[in-house]
């Protein structure tokens, strides 16, 4: 039995430290669904990869999400910007992503990680497929699962991205995709303490796109198949411009597509950049009240590269400069209906996945090999005992609020006082009615007004959530059961029935 001053010390620093953590959230049918409030979550995100393919560098031990710093500025960004989500593609699994992870939490945004990379080895080979699914590269992807498992704002881990382009990558490669899915999906069963969804994220080649889907979603055995999707990225460009309509982009041919689909889908990518700088107009159909069977979207993307997608551009000398597309695409959200991104129930839960048969299949070229591949030798002792030392993240307290570098409005201005805004009670992040550049200047290109939903008539949101945690209150007020059951567990000694995410702080 511990004394009783041990006990008090230890109440202390629970008060001091205790991390407030995003819900987590699980899929059904045709929803991803908050566990706590039963809501379902709408993704309102933006893809992460500063630096692009060169943001991962193993032999430099860096990555998207290994430097804190880093990560601050960008979630204090992201924050007001209004996101929910973040999507990474390029991990090692081998670093320390606490601080990151941590930060983004603290701010109620979730992230959606991809497994691969583009280095040799670190990803299924498209024109050889059998040849790059090894134990090796099992190893690799399950390090992914490790490093992210513990981090309550995991959403999701896509286990390949755009690997079907065309009808003859098509032929061969899809039960691979399934072969990675199922043994991520067992690995996970194993060796973490909730599901975490694993998908896909698919090219919009429309020849394929409809087949793509219906062979991820479909159950090959039943209700135990964990070879299937547990839901569906598509990384969409078909609205270009503020001339662009629902029907011109072919939204409406995605939501019939989609309208019953038994797995959520949404945009994994989205943004075309033919016309510019963006309007983003396109967020008001996608989350509008015609396309609420889709579960949101990822913009592409954060910050400038070579292909020109970004909303912000990062100066070498660590400053960041917005651009003229954040500040549309933060006006977009802030007119969103927060009631109906936020508080909506889950809808389509009821729905059955079809079992797999060639009849769902339509384009000659597509497989209909519903056989999934064995796994390849030392498979099975990985699944069964784990990978070797793996990185296991954790939260950790995010002490460091105020953004040590200089932030620039799309005008030039730069930005005063910016700091991320943690978020009490276990909020998600919501657009919040910021205008983040600084105003006066007038260069900033409003929304397209060729519809007359631009306005600007339509008020912002009140603010939603994002009080800063200045007092703590909340808080502690919701810690005192918790409380309460570590002081009677350490008191009678029960301390291995305390919740270890207690005992762990
Ligand atoms: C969904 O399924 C219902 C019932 O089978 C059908 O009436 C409806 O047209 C379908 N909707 C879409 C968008 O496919
Ligand atoms: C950083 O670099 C940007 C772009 O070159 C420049 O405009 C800015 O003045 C620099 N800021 C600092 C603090 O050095
Ligand atoms: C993190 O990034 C900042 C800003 O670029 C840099 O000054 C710092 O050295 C980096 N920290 C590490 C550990 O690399
Ligand atoms: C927002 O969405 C909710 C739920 O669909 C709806 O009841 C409400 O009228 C909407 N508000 C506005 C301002 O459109
Ligand atoms: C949504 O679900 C929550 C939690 O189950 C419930 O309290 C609330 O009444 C539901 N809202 C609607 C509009 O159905
Ligand atoms: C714009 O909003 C103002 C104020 O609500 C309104 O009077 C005006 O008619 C609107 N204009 C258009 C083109 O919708």
């Amino acid at each position: 039995m511990r004394s009783l001053s041990q006990v008090v010390a230890l109440c202390l620093a629970l008060f001091a430290t205790v991390a407030v953590a995003v819900h987590t959230v699980e899929v059904q049918a045709q929803d991803f669904v908050d566990t706590v409030t039963k809501q379902r979550l709408m993704i309102v995100g933006v893809d992460y990869q500063p630096g692009g393919q060169a943001g991962y560098k193993p032999t430099e031990n860096k990555d998207p999400l290994s430097n804190g710093t880093v990560c601050l500025r960008d979630a204090a960004l992201l924050q007001r910007l209004g996101v929910n989500t973040i999507r990474v593609y390029n991990i090692d699994p081998s670093l320390n992503h606490d601080d990151c992870a941590s930060i983004f939490n603290a701010v109620g945004i979730y992230m959606i990680l991809d497994v691969n990379s583009p280095l040799s080895g670190e990803s299924i080979n498209r024109d050889n497929p059998s040849s790059s699914y090894t134990s090796d590269y099992l190893t690799r992807i399950f390090g992914i699962v490790e490093n992210f498992k513990g981090y309550p704002n995991t959403l999701a881990f896509f286990a390949a991205n755009e690997v079907m382009n065309d009808v003859s990558s098509a032929q061969k490669n899809p039960p691979y995709i399934r072969a990675v899915q199922r043994d991520l999906k067992q690995y996970i069963a194993k060796h973490a303490s909730r599901t975490i969804p694993v998908g896909y994220s698919a090219a919009d080649v429309r020849e394929i796109l409809q087949d793509t889907w219906e062979y991820l979603q479909c159950e090959i055995d039943g209700k135990d198949d964990q070879s299937r999707s547990d839901f569906f990225g598509l990384n969409s460009y078909s609205w270009c411009g503020g001339d662009a309509t629902f029907q011109s982009a072919g939204y409406n041919t995605l939501v019939d597509m989609f309208g019953n689909s038994t797995v959520p889908v949404f945009f994994s990518e989205y943004g075309c950049n033919k016309v510019m700088p963006r309007v983003f107009d396109e967020v008001q159909a996608l989350y509008g009240n015609q396309m609420t069977s889709l579960s949101g979207g990822l913009v592409y993307e954060y910050s400038q590269e070579e292909e020109d997608f970004g909303l912000v551009t990062i100066n070498s000398n660590s400053t960041v400069s917005l651009g003229v597309d954040y500040d549309n695409l933060q006006s977009q959200y802030n007119k969103l209906n927060i009631t109906l991104i936020q508080s909506t129930n889950a809808t389509a839960t009821q729905l059955s996945p079809p079992a797999c048969s060639s009849g769902l299949i339509t384009n000659s070229g597509f497989s209909t090999d519903f056989n999934v591949p064995a796994q390849p030798d030392g498979a099975s002792d990985l699944i069964n005992n784990g990978i070797k030392n793996p990185t296991q993240g954790k939260l950790v307290d995010v002490s460091e609020t105020n953004v040590p570098m200089a932030v620039y409005g799309s005008s030039g201005v730069q930005i005063q006082n910016l700091a991320i805004r943690k978020l009490s009670n276990d909020d998600t992040n919501t657009p919040n009615g910021d205008s983040t550049s600084p105003s006066g200047t007038g260069s900033a290109a409003k929304p397209s007004s060729t519809k007359g939903d631009a306005n600007g008539s339509t008020p912002p949101p009140a603010p939603v959530a994002l009080n800063p945690d200045t007092k703590g209150n909340a808080k502690q007020v919701s810690l005192w059961y918790p409380m309460l059951l570590l002081v009677v567990g350490l008191l009678f000694g029960f301390s291995d029935r305390v919740p270890a995410y207690l005992l762990s702080l």
